[in-house]
């Protein structure tokens, strides 16, 4: 690997993160794998979680043998309810796992006190949090580790990837061990991703993102093209068996040219953020307020509504660019999610907010658009 375009790459990556230790991966979950690996997480231990993330999260723990404890979320924060916390650590709990969902910060200071009172590791889930601080620190300085995603919604973005970060350097002792079974990309999964770089410069537009979003995701799903989940990831808790994949030059070429609009971004982000909650402040409509908008990066805005469907075929023939995390507390899985320890009726805010969420864009390519639209759509929204 060229080494320069990596050490170029991590130098701005060590910046916002002030982290030590940087371990680059296929994709994000690879690296949170390898730090439960690294915590020594295994058969008849427990993971906590926010039982509101991606599935590709328990999938790491039930791949290591360990159990998803999982524990509903604030219907304000869409993080972990840390009143719920204590009662959920046994003698068995090895790690808490927490999240920036949407690029909103969770309460790192209360988790961090309950693990250290307990003895338990942290990682925080920064994939929604490049960019994002907690009390003025970086995301990811307060926990024992962090991993991060890169894939192609967040912050700046190499199509799919990821990296972890730690301070700890017992930690990053044994994930530099663990990094030497790491497999290469091939040839095809790489020119696979040149290729969806050239759509997302070239071919990506108000006009074209929803066709595009639906043939991605076909696919993704249809053809061996390279997406954000396998079928394999999304229909058991088996470990598909090119998972434990490293990092590639190519990638690393596409965030070092994406990374260098970070600031402009984060910062319209936070802009745009600031004018939805106004909006619907104005409206007494839901909203993230704005006491909390110091510790957000607002990849995605969250907002509530009546009859998902509906709103997002509106959206969609306005060319809106909706998102539609989480759809489910187990996302993309909707239905039966008990293959990962998850079980119905048991965290009702986190299935609440899965059954009337959709996401606005916080760097639209027109905002008023997005407003109008809001506007002319008030009774669908909570
Ligand atoms: C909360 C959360 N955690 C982990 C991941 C996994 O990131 P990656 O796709 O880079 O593996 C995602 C995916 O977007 C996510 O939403």
């Amino acid at each position: 690997m060229n080494t320069n375009s990596i050490d170029k790459f991590s130098k701005e990556i060590i910046k916002r993160t002030s982290s030590e230790n940087i371990f680059y991966y296929w994709k994000g979950r690879v690296g949170l794998y390898a730090l439960l690996k690294a915590m020594g997480v295994k058969a008849g231990d427990e993971v906590i979680l926010p039982a509101y993330t991606c599935v590709v999260v328990p999938n790491a723990i039930l791949y290591l043998g360990a159990k998803p404890i999982y524990i509903d979320v604030n219907s304000d924060t869409y993080n972990m309810n840390t009143a719920l916390l204590k009662k959920a650590i046994t003698d068995r709990t090895k790690v808490i796992i927490c999240q920036n969902t949407y690029g909103l910060s969770t309460d790192l200071e209360e988790i961090h006190s309950i693990a250290q009172e307990n003895g338990i590791y942290t990682i925080e889930d920064c994939t929604h949090g490049f960019g994002g601080t907690y009390n003025g620190v970086p995301h990811a300085f307060y926990c024992d580790a962090s991993f991060f995603s890169t894939q192609w919604n967040k912050p700046f973005s190499t199509g799919i990837g990821g990296f972890l970060t730690t301070n700890n350097k017992e930690l990053a002792q044994k994930i530099s061990t663990l990094n030497t079974a790491l497999i290469e990309p091939t040839s095809k999964e790489l020119w696979n991703l040149r290729v969806l770089y050239f759509v997302k410069r070239y071919l990506l537009n108000e006009y074209t993102y929803w066709p595009l979003v639906h043939f991605y995701r076909w696919l993704s799903h249809n053809t061996p093209v390279v997406g954000s989940s396998s079928i394999d990831e999304i229909n058991t808790a088996m470990m598909p068996p090119d998972y434990f994949k490293g990092f590639s030059l190519v990638q690393a070429k596409e965030g070092l040219r994406n990374i260098k609009e970070i600031d402009k971004d984060l910062l319209s982000r936070k802009e745009n953020a600031h004018l939805y909650t106004n909006f619907l402040i104005k409206h007494n409509k839901n909203r993230v307020e704005k006491k909390w908008f110091n510790n957000h990066s607002f990849l995605k805005y969250p907002l509530l509504v009546k009859e998902r469907e509906k709103f997002m075929e509106l959206a969609e023939k306005s060319h809106i660019e909706l998102g539609e995390w989480f759809l489910s507390p187990l996302h993309p899985v909707t239905g039966d999610l008990s293959t990962w320890g998850f079980i119905k009726g048991e965290h009702p805010n986190s299935e609440y907010l899965a059954s009337h969420v959709v996401n606005l864009p916080t760097t639209p390519s027109n905002i008023n658009k997005v407003l109008v639209f809001l506007k002319s759509n008030l009774d669908l929204i909570l």
